[in-house]
Protein backbone atom coordinates (compact mmCIF):
# COMPACT_ATOMS: atom_id res chain seq x y z
CA UNK A 1 0.00 0.00 0.00
CA UNK A 2 1.00 3.93 -0.49
CA UNK A 3 0.79 6.10 2.23
CA UNK A 4 -0.26 9.99 1.98
CA UNK A 5 3.69 10.79 1.34
CA UNK A 6 3.39 8.74 -1.83
CA UNK A 7 0.56 10.90 -3.22
CA UNK A 8 0.53 14.02 -5.16
CA UNK A 9 -2.08 15.97 -3.27
CA UNK A 10 -1.81 19.85 -4.19
CA UNK A 11 -4.80 20.93 -5.34
CA UNK A 12 -6.22 17.97 -5.10
CA UNK A 13 -9.75 16.68 -3.24
CA UNK A 14 -8.87 13.83 -1.15
CA UNK A 15 -12.29 11.19 -0.56
CA UNK A 16 -10.62 10.42 3.51
CA UNK A 17 -12.89 7.29 4.64
CA UNK A 18 -12.75 7.46 8.53
CA UNK A 19 -14.20 6.12 11.66
CA UNK A 20 -16.53 8.66 13.42
CA UNK A 21 -18.11 5.63 15.08
CA UNK A 22 -17.76 7.54 18.81
CA UNK A 23 -19.30 6.74 21.78
CA UNK A 24 -22.58 9.48 22.84
CA UNK A 25 -24.95 9.83 24.92
CA UNK A 26 -27.51 12.47 25.31
CA UNK A 27 -26.41 13.74 21.94
CA UNK A 28 -22.75 14.42 23.41
CA UNK A 29 -19.59 12.36 22.55
CA UNK A 30 -18.38 10.00 26.03
CA UNK A 31 -14.57 10.10 24.33
CA UNK A 32 -12.90 11.57 21.05
CA UNK A 33 -10.09 8.90 21.13
CA UNK A 34 -11.73 8.33 17.38
CA UNK A 35 -11.90 11.67 16.57
CA UNK A 36 -8.45 12.63 18.15
CA UNK A 37 -6.74 9.52 15.75
CA UNK A 38 -7.57 11.17 12.23
CA UNK A 39 -6.10 14.61 13.27
CA UNK A 40 -2.79 13.54 11.68
CA UNK A 41 -4.19 12.55 8.68
CA UNK A 42 -6.42 15.34 8.19
CA UNK A 43 -3.89 17.96 8.91
CA UNK A 44 -1.15 16.08 6.69
CA UNK A 45 -3.64 16.58 3.59
CA UNK A 46 -4.20 20.32 4.61
CA UNK A 47 -0.63 20.54 4.75
CA UNK A 48 0.30 19.31 1.40
CA UNK A 49 -2.03 21.65 -0.35
CA UNK A 50 -5.20 18.78 -0.33
CA UNK A 51 -9.06 19.60 0.50
CA UNK A 52 -10.26 16.77 2.97
CA UNK A 53 -13.38 15.20 1.91
CA UNK A 54 -14.61 13.28 4.76
CA UNK A 55 -16.64 10.22 4.78
CA UNK A 56 -18.09 7.99 7.67
CA UNK A 57 -20.54 5.95 9.50
CA UNK A 58 -22.31 6.44 12.24
CA UNK A 59 -24.16 3.47 14.29
CA UNK A 60 -26.16 0.77 12.01
CA UNK A 61 -29.21 2.89 10.26
CA UNK A 62 -29.64 -0.55 7.75
CA UNK A 63 -29.68 1.91 4.44
CA UNK A 64 -32.52 5.21 6.23
CA UNK A 65 -32.08 8.26 7.28
CA UNK A 66 -32.25 8.18 10.95
CA UNK A 67 -31.65 11.22 12.17
CA UNK A 68 -30.24 10.32 15.58
CA UNK A 69 -27.26 8.58 13.84
CA UNK A 70 -26.57 11.72 12.06
CA UNK A 71 -22.65 12.58 11.77
CA UNK A 72 -24.01 16.58 11.89
CA UNK A 73 -23.68 15.97 15.52
CA UNK A 74 -20.33 15.27 14.99
CA UNK A 75 -19.35 17.98 13.03
CA UNK A 76 -18.74 20.25 16.45
CA UNK A 77 -16.36 18.15 18.07
CA UNK A 78 -14.30 17.67 14.92
CA UNK A 79 -14.02 21.02 14.42
CA UNK A 80 -12.24 21.38 17.58
CA UNK A 81 -10.40 18.80 17.54
CA UNK A 82 -8.52 19.65 13.79
CA UNK A 83 -8.77 23.71 14.63
CA UNK A 84 -10.12 24.04 11.11
CA UNK A 85 -12.96 24.97 9.97
CA UNK A 86 -15.28 21.74 9.27
CA UNK A 87 -19.13 22.20 6.52
CA UNK A 88 -21.53 19.41 6.83
CA UNK A 89 -23.09 18.03 3.76
CA UNK A 90 -26.01 16.76 4.45
CA UNK A 91 -26.28 14.01 1.76
CA UNK A 92 -22.61 11.39 1.25
CA UNK A 93 -23.32 11.89 -2.59
CA UNK A 94 -25.08 13.76 -5.25
CA UNK A 95 -25.99 18.29 -5.16
CA UNK A 96 -25.49 18.63 -1.32
CA UNK A 97 -22.40 17.00 -0.92
CA UNK A 98 -21.16 18.34 -4.34
CA UNK A 99 -22.53 21.83 -3.43
CA UNK A 100 -19.72 21.58 -0.13
CA UNK A 101 -16.57 20.10 -1.65
CA UNK A 102 -16.96 22.45 -4.65
CA UNK A 103 -17.19 25.84 -2.20
CA UNK A 104 -14.52 24.18 0.09
CA UNK A 105 -12.00 26.85 0.99
CA UNK A 106 -8.25 26.37 1.91
CA UNK A 107 -7.35 25.13 4.66
CA UNK A 108 -11.50 24.08 5.20
CA UNK A 109 -12.80 20.59 5.86
CA UNK A 110 -16.12 18.69 4.58
CA UNK A 111 -18.11 16.39 6.35
CA UNK A 112 -20.10 14.03 4.52
CA UNK A 113 -23.27 12.61 5.96
CA UNK A 114 -23.32 8.99 6.91
CA UNK A 115 -22.60 6.82 4.29
CA UNK A 116 -25.17 3.83 5.89
CA UNK A 117 -28.07 6.36 5.28
CA UNK A 118 -27.53 4.48 1.87
CA UNK A 119 -28.22 0.55 1.32
CA UNK A 120 -25.81 0.48 -1.57
CA UNK A 121 -22.80 1.42 1.34
CA UNK A 122 -22.98 -1.74 2.60
CA UNK A 123 -23.85 -3.63 -0.43
CA UNK A 124 -20.66 -2.23 -2.07
CA UNK A 125 -22.72 -1.26 -5.13
CA UNK A 126 -20.27 0.02 -7.96
CA UNK A 127 -22.41 2.85 -9.10
CA UNK A 128 -22.83 4.35 -5.22
CA UNK A 129 -19.03 3.88 -5.06
CA UNK A 130 -18.92 6.03 -8.35
CA UNK A 131 -21.15 8.69 -7.09
CA UNK A 132 -18.78 8.61 -4.13
CA UNK A 133 -16.22 9.03 -6.00
CA UNK A 134 -17.44 11.93 -8.08
CA UNK A 135 -16.70 14.11 -5.40
CA UNK A 136 -12.48 12.94 -4.77
CA UNK A 137 -9.66 12.88 -6.97
CA UNK A 138 -7.86 11.16 -4.86
CA UNK A 139 -8.97 8.04 -1.90
CA UNK A 140 -7.64 7.96 1.21
CA UNK A 141 -8.55 4.96 3.92
CA UNK A 142 -7.94 5.72 7.28
CA UNK A 143 -10.31 4.00 8.67
CA UNK A 144 -8.72 0.73 9.51
CA UNK A 145 -11.32 0.05 12.76
CA UNK A 146 -13.88 -0.55 9.56
CA UNK A 147 -11.27 -2.58 7.35
CA UNK A 148 -13.04 -5.62 7.73
CA UNK A 149 -16.03 -4.19 5.99
CA UNK A 150 -16.64 -4.45 2.25
CA UNK A 151 -18.45 -1.31 1.94
CA UNK A 152 -18.25 0.99 -0.78
CA UNK A 153 -16.53 3.49 1.08
CA UNK A 154 -13.96 1.25 2.82
CA UNK A 155 -13.25 -0.86 -0.18
CA UNK A 156 -15.07 -0.19 -3.30
CA UNK A 157 -12.99 3.10 -3.51
CA UNK A 158 -10.06 1.69 -3.76
CA UNK A 159 -10.84 0.25 -6.97
CA UNK A 160 -11.89 3.74 -8.63
CA UNK A 161 -9.37 6.61 -7.39
CA UNK A 162 -5.78 6.25 -6.76
CA UNK A 163 -5.20 5.31 -3.15
CA UNK A 164 -3.17 5.47 -0.57
CA UNK A 165 -3.66 4.60 3.29
CA UNK A 166 -3.83 7.57 5.59
CA UNK A 167 -1.50 7.93 8.92
CA UNK A 168 -3.72 6.07 11.12
CA UNK A 169 -4.40 3.44 9.57
CA UNK A 170 -0.33 3.30 8.28
CA UNK A 171 0.15 3.30 12.26
CA UNK A 172 -2.49 0.64 12.94
CA UNK A 173 -0.63 -1.41 10.22
CA UNK A 174 2.63 -1.11 11.04
CA UNK A 175 2.32 -1.69 14.96
CA UNK A 176 -0.25 -4.90 14.23
CA UNK A 177 2.86 -6.08 11.47
CA UNK A 178 5.33 -6.13 14.86
CA UNK A 179 2.96 -7.96 17.00
CA UNK A 180 1.80 -11.34 14.97
CA UNK A 181 2.98 -10.43 10.98
CA UNK A 182 6.30 -10.11 11.84
CA UNK A 183 6.98 -10.52 15.54
CA UNK A 184 10.53 -10.18 17.80
CA UNK A 185 10.40 -13.62 20.23
CA UNK A 186 8.95 -14.89 22.21
CA UNK A 187 5.64 -13.64 21.32
CA UNK A 188 2.85 -13.71 23.83
CA UNK A 189 -0.69 -13.39 23.62
CA UNK A 190 -3.29 -12.54 26.17
CA UNK A 191 -6.81 -13.42 25.38
CA UNK A 192 -9.67 -12.77 27.72
CA UNK A 193 -13.14 -11.74 27.86
CA UNK A 194 -16.87 -13.61 28.43
CA UNK A 195 -17.32 -16.03 26.09
CA UNK A 196 -15.10 -19.03 24.50
CA UNK A 197 -17.96 -18.98 21.42
CA UNK A 198 -16.95 -15.40 19.85
CA UNK A 199 -13.20 -15.59 20.38
CA UNK A 200 -12.71 -19.62 18.46
CA UNK A 201 -11.30 -18.69 15.53
CA UNK A 202 -9.13 -16.03 17.09
CA UNK A 203 -7.64 -18.90 20.00
CA UNK A 204 -7.09 -21.30 16.96
CA UNK A 205 -5.34 -18.91 14.55
CA UNK A 206 -3.08 -17.89 18.17
CA UNK A 207 -1.91 -20.88 18.97
CA UNK A 208 0.08 -21.18 15.46
CA UNK A 209 1.57 -17.96 15.41
CA UNK A 210 2.36 -17.08 19.38
CA UNK A 211 4.81 -19.38 21.95
CA UNK A 212 2.63 -18.53 24.73
CA UNK A 213 -0.89 -18.15 24.89
CA UNK A 214 -2.20 -16.80 28.16
CA UNK A 215 -6.06 -17.03 28.27
CA UNK A 216 -8.25 -15.35 31.09
CA UNK A 217 -11.83 -14.17 32.00
CA UNK A 218 -15.11 -16.29 31.64
CA UNK A 219 -13.51 -17.98 28.29
CA UNK A 220 -10.69 -19.63 30.65
CA UNK A 221 -13.48 -21.52 32.26
CA UNK A 222 -14.67 -23.41 29.53
CA UNK A 223 -10.85 -24.53 29.14
CA UNK A 224 -11.10 -25.66 32.90
CA UNK A 225 -14.43 -27.20 32.44
CA UNK A 226 -12.99 -29.32 29.20
CA UNK A 227 -10.14 -30.21 31.85
CA UNK A 228 -12.56 -32.16 34.24
CA UNK A 229 -12.43 -28.86 37.00
CA UNK A 230 -15.72 -28.22 38.75
CA UNK A 231 -16.20 -24.57 37.93
CA UNK A 232 -19.45 -24.52 40.07
CA UNK A 233 -22.09 -21.78 38.99
CA UNK A 234 -19.42 -19.77 37.10
CA UNK A 235 -20.34 -18.31 32.92
CA UNK A 236 -19.21 -21.65 30.85
CA UNK A 237 -19.81 -22.77 27.64
CA UNK A 238 -19.91 -26.39 28.32
CA UNK A 239 -20.90 -27.40 25.39
CA UNK A 240 -17.55 -26.50 23.59
CA UNK A 241 -15.51 -28.65 25.89
CA UNK A 242 -14.34 -30.56 22.45
CA UNK A 243 -13.31 -27.45 20.75
CA UNK A 244 -11.56 -26.31 23.96
CA UNK A 245 -9.67 -29.37 23.84
CA UNK A 246 -9.12 -28.90 20.06
CA UNK A 247 -7.52 -26.09 20.63
CA UNK A 248 -5.11 -27.23 23.62
CA UNK A 249 -4.15 -30.22 21.06
CA UNK A 250 -3.76 -27.52 18.03
CA UNK A 251 -1.41 -25.29 20.59
CA UNK A 252 0.70 -28.76 21.22
CA UNK A 253 1.24 -29.44 17.74
CA UNK A 254 2.47 -26.20 17.35
CA UNK A 255 4.79 -25.64 20.19
CA UNK A 256 2.50 -22.86 21.59
CA UNK A 257 2.38 -23.14 25.72
CA UNK A 258 -1.19 -22.32 26.67
CA UNK A 259 -1.40 -20.81 30.26
CA UNK A 260 -4.74 -20.96 32.57
CA UNK A 261 -5.72 -19.77 35.85
CA UNK A 262 -4.20 -22.01 38.37
CA UNK A 263 -5.71 -20.23 41.48
CA UNK A 264 -9.22 -18.18 40.90
CA UNK A 265 -11.07 -15.61 42.69
CA UNK A 266 -14.91 -16.54 43.47
CA UNK A 267 -18.06 -15.45 44.81
CA UNK A 268 -21.43 -16.39 45.26
CA UNK A 269 -22.46 -13.16 43.42
CA UNK A 270 -21.65 -10.33 40.78
CA UNK A 271 -22.24 -7.01 42.61
CA UNK A 272 -20.08 -4.88 44.16
CA UNK A 273 -18.88 -5.52 48.06
CA UNK A 274 -20.08 -9.53 47.49
CA UNK A 275 -17.77 -11.86 49.76
CA UNK A 276 -15.50 -13.83 47.95
CA UNK A 277 -12.19 -15.74 48.56
CA UNK A 278 -9.22 -17.32 46.24
CA UNK A 279 -8.91 -20.97 46.18
CA UNK A 280 -7.10 -23.03 44.22
CA UNK A 281 -9.03 -24.11 40.61
CA UNK A 282 -10.22 -27.10 41.91
CA UNK A 283 -11.45 -25.89 44.97
CA UNK A 284 -14.27 -23.72 43.67
CA UNK A 285 -17.67 -24.63 45.48
CA UNK A 286 -20.70 -26.00 43.60
CA UNK A 287 -22.34 -22.34 44.46
CA UNK A 288 -19.40 -20.67 43.95
CA UNK A 289 -18.69 -18.44 40.36
CA UNK A 290 -14.79 -17.44 39.39
CA UNK A 291 -14.62 -13.74 38.86
CA UNK A 292 -10.85 -13.11 38.47
CA UNK A 293 -7.43 -14.81 38.29
CA UNK A 294 -5.98 -15.02 41.36
CA UNK A 295 -2.46 -13.80 42.43
CA UNK A 296 -0.59 -17.13 41.99
CA UNK A 297 -1.53 -16.87 38.64
CA UNK A 298 -1.18 -13.38 37.75
CA UNK A 299 3.00 -13.77 39.68
CA UNK A 300 2.93 -16.81 36.75
CA UNK A 301 1.48 -14.51 33.73
CA UNK A 302 4.24 -11.76 35.05
CA UNK A 303 7.08 -14.39 35.00
CA UNK A 304 5.55 -15.58 31.53
CA UNK A 305 6.03 -11.51 30.60
CA UNK A 306 9.62 -11.04 32.12
CA UNK A 307 10.68 -13.65 29.36
CA UNK A 308 8.72 -11.83 26.28
CA UNK A 309 9.58 -9.71 23.80
CA UNK A 310 6.41 -9.07 22.32
CA UNK A 311 2.73 -8.77 23.65
CA UNK A 312 -0.78 -8.92 22.00
CA UNK A 313 -3.88 -8.07 24.19
CA UNK A 314 -7.50 -8.83 23.86
CA UNK A 315 -9.80 -9.08 26.25
CA UNK A 316 -10.01 -8.27 30.52
CA UNK A 317 -8.60 -11.54 32.70
CA UNK A 318 -11.40 -11.04 35.20
CA UNK A 319 -15.32 -9.44 35.68
CA UNK A 320 -12.94 -6.09 35.57
CA UNK A 321 -16.01 -3.84 35.88
CA UNK A 322 -16.50 -4.52 39.82
CA UNK A 323 -13.74 -4.32 42.17
CA UNK A 324 -11.81 -6.40 43.06
CA UNK A 325 -12.29 -8.59 39.93
CA UNK A 326 -10.13 -6.32 38.33
CA UNK A 327 -7.15 -7.36 40.23
CA UNK A 328 -5.29 -9.63 37.68
CA UNK A 329 -6.33 -7.36 34.57
CA UNK A 330 -4.94 -4.27 36.26
CA UNK A 331 -1.55 -6.48 37.31
CA UNK A 332 -0.89 -7.80 34.45
CA UNK A 333 -1.51 -4.51 32.89
CA UNK A 334 0.74 -2.70 35.15
CA UNK A 335 3.32 -5.15 34.26
CA UNK A 336 3.07 -5.46 30.96
CA UNK A 337 3.35 -1.16 30.60
CA UNK A 338 6.60 -1.30 33.13
CA UNK A 339 8.25 -4.03 30.88
CA UNK A 340 7.34 -1.82 27.89
CA UNK A 341 8.97 1.58 29.24
CA UNK A 342 12.07 0.01 29.99
CA UNK A 343 12.00 -1.58 26.72
CA UNK A 344 11.87 -4.81 27.12
CA UNK A 345 9.04 -5.46 25.54
CA UNK A 346 6.78 -4.24 22.39
CA UNK A 347 3.09 -4.30 23.51
CA UNK A 348 -0.02 -4.07 21.14
CA UNK A 349 -3.55 -3.94 22.73
CA UNK A 350 -6.43 -3.93 20.76
CA UNK A 351 -10.67 -4.44 20.89
CA UNK A 352 -13.61 -3.40 22.61
CA UNK A 353 -13.16 -3.94 26.43
CA UNK A 354 -9.55 -4.21 26.40
CA UNK A 355 -8.61 -0.32 25.79
CA UNK A 356 -11.24 0.04 28.77
CA UNK A 357 -9.39 -2.12 31.01
CA UNK A 358 -6.22 -0.27 30.36
CA UNK A 359 -7.44 3.16 30.51
CA UNK A 360 -8.94 1.75 33.95
CA UNK A 361 -5.41 0.20 35.05
CA UNK A 362 -3.95 4.07 34.40
CA UNK A 363 -1.49 2.35 31.47
CA UNK A 364 -2.55 2.69 28.32
CA UNK A 365 -0.44 5.15 27.31
CA UNK A 366 2.27 3.11 28.36
CA UNK A 367 2.08 0.41 25.55
CA UNK A 368 3.77 0.53 22.77
CA UNK A 369 0.26 0.62 20.72
CA UNK A 370 -3.39 0.78 21.37
CA UNK A 371 -5.31 0.07 18.28
CA UNK A 372 -8.67 2.12 17.82
CA UNK A 373 -10.27 -0.73 16.25
CA UNK A 374 -13.08 -3.10 17.74
CA UNK A 375 -14.15 -6.15 15.58
CA UNK A 376 -11.34 -5.04 13.07
CA UNK A 377 -8.55 -6.14 15.29
CA UNK A 378 -9.97 -9.14 16.48
CA UNK A 379 -10.52 -10.65 12.76
CA UNK A 380 -6.73 -9.49 12.04
CA UNK A 381 -6.07 -11.22 15.33
CA UNK A 382 -8.53 -14.58 13.01
CA UNK A 383 -5.12 -14.29 10.44
CA UNK A 384 -8.39 -12.99 8.10
CA UNK A 385 -7.71 -10.77 5.46
CA UNK A 386 -9.06 -7.39 5.68
CA UNK A 387 -11.31 -5.94 2.89
CA UNK A 388 -10.31 -2.21 3.62
CA UNK A 389 -6.44 -2.98 3.73
CA UNK A 390 -6.37 -6.24 0.97
CA UNK A 391 -7.97 -3.35 -1.55
CA UNK A 392 -5.47 -0.46 -0.89
CA UNK A 393 -2.66 -3.30 -2.87
C1 LIG B 1 -16.49 -0.11 15.05
O1 LIG B 1 -17.07 0.70 15.80
O2 LIG B 1 -15.90 -1.13 15.46
C2 LIG B 1 -16.41 0.22 13.60
O3 LIG B 1 -16.76 1.54 13.37
C3 LIG B 1 -17.26 -0.72 12.78
O4 LIG B 1 -18.62 -0.55 13.08
P1 LIG B 1 -19.65 -1.69 12.65
O5 LIG B 1 -19.38 -2.89 13.54
O6 LIG B 1 -21.02 -1.12 12.82
O7 LIG B 1 -19.35 -2.05 11.22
Amino acid sequence: WKSLDDMDLAGKRVLTRVDLNVPMEDGRVTDTTRIDRIVPTVKSIINRGGRPVLLAHFDRPKGKVVPEMSLRQIAGPLQDAIGRKVVFAADCVGHAAKEVVDGLEEGEVALLENTRFHPEEEANDRHFAERLAANGDVYCNDAFSAAHRAHASTEGLAHLLPSCAGRLMAEELEALDAALGNPVRPVVAIVGGAKVSTKLDLLANLVTKVDTLVIGGGMANTFLASQGYDVGKSLCEHDLSGTAREIGEKAVAAGCTILLPRDVVVAREFKAGAESRTVKVEDVATDEMILDAGPDSTAHIAQVLDEAKTLVWNGPLGAFEIAPFDRATVEAARHAAELTRTGQLTSVAGGGDTVSALNMAGVARDFTYVSSAGGAFLEWMEGKDLPGVAALG
